[in-house]
């Protein structure tokens, strides 16, 4: 069983993260951190577990093995690297870090120390992706000419983590990441980024919305967009020689979510009535076995360093576009 505890009272954790944890029994919530003693106390009694009011002291718990990391962006490299010192195994949110370098470091940290470093895209473990892969190998698309995905949605609320420059914020981190991730699951290879744009808010120097050209090294290209000042889309398309795959809610299918796959292929299009599934729960049975597992221990690393560096490249390639650029609050 893994003894975990969790930093900070965040949306993500307790909307998707603990009431997984409280279920599965490869884990067992040990106690829950907060910068505030309300906050900790609160959740701490909701879910029947310890709670502590800094973080530093949760994370040298020592009947705690794994950590998770709900922070804003900026924060994960400080907490994921004290998580390490103190030996234990961290599961990170997505972006992992904002800087590649310092992905790197935390890759490195974790390596030397045997312990597993995850970072967290759910969706890799939601069954449709497996069915579409399955329908992809059957040959029933042809050979995969490219790939597409769009993820981005409405304005936040002003004060949103997501707005913040020294938290990490911008677009590309928090929506962009799951295209990128996308891409590299279903075109596979090293790949690298041929053109990119960043519209960024000049006042906030955060990027709001974007989009980028990414290629593998067999030529195939990947075509992705992002934002949180657009019209919603969660999606990816494959288009082969024979056929096409849409998924229309790619990154964000919750347990309760009945997915639809369409194929279109010889003149015809089927929609894939797919069953419901849990990623989040299937994430933590991942997390949870690469403890015990060296092999997917160094996937996880490897898969890391492949995502930030295409995450840098971007940055360095784009086109910055500041003029007339304003973040738009809900
Ligand atoms: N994998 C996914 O599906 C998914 C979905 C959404 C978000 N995320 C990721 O999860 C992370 C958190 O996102 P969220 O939307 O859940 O954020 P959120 O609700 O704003 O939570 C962030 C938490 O960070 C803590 N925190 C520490 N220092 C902070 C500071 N200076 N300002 C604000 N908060 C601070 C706060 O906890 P305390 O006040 O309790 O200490 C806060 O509750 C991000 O990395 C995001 O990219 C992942």
């Amino acid at each position: 069983m893994v003894r975990i505890g969790i930093l900070g009272c965040a949306n993500v954790a307790q909307r998707h993260i603990i009431p997984n944890v409280l279920v599965l029994p490869e884990y067992s919530l040990t106690a829950i951190a907060s910068r505030n003693k309300a906050k900790s106390t609160h959740l701490a009694n909701l879910y029947n577990c310890r709670k502590e009011d800094s973080y530093e002291s949760l994370i040298s718990r020592p009947d705690i093995d794994a950590i998770y990391i709900p922070l804003p962006v900026g924060l994960h490299h400080f907490w994921a690297k004290k998580a390490l010192d103190f030996g234990k195994h961290v599961l990170v949110e997505k972006s992992f870090t904002h800087d590649l370098d310092i992905a790197c470091e935390l890759v490195e940290l974790a390596t030397q120390k045997n312990l597993v470093v995850m970072e967290n895209f759910m969706f890799l473990y939601h069954s449709q992706q497996i069915y579409v892969k399955g329908e992809i190998d059957s040959g029933l698309i042809g050979d995969v000419r490219c790939f597409r995905s769009s993820f981005g949605f409405p304005p936040l609320s002003r004060d949103n983590i997501r707005y913040k420059k020294e938290l990490g914020g911008g677009s590309l981190l928090d929506a962009g990441a799951y295209p990128i991730r996308a891409s590299q699951m279903f075109l596979g290879g090293s790949m690298s980024v041929s053109a990119a744009s960043l519209f960024v808010d000049p006042k906030l120097d955060v990027d709001i919305f974007g989009g980028a050209f990414l290629t593998n090294n067999a030529g195939l290209f990947s075509e992705i967009a992002f934002g949180f000042d657009n019209f919603y889309q969660c999606n990816y398309e494959i288009w082969g020689s024979l056929g096409k795959i849409t998924v229309s809610r790619a990154f964000t299918a919750g347990p309760d979510f009945l997915p639809q796959v369409t194929v279109e292929h010889q003149g015809k299009e089927h929609k894939a009535q797919l069953p419901t599934d849990n990623h989040a729960k299937n994430m933590l049975r991942e997390f949870s076995y690469a403890i015990k597992n060296q092999e997917k221990r160094i996937r996880f690393y490897e898969e890391i360093i492949d995502q930030a560096k295409i995450i840098h490249d971007v940055h360095v390639k784009a086109k910055k576009v500041t003029e007339g650029i304003h973040a738009g609050f809900n």
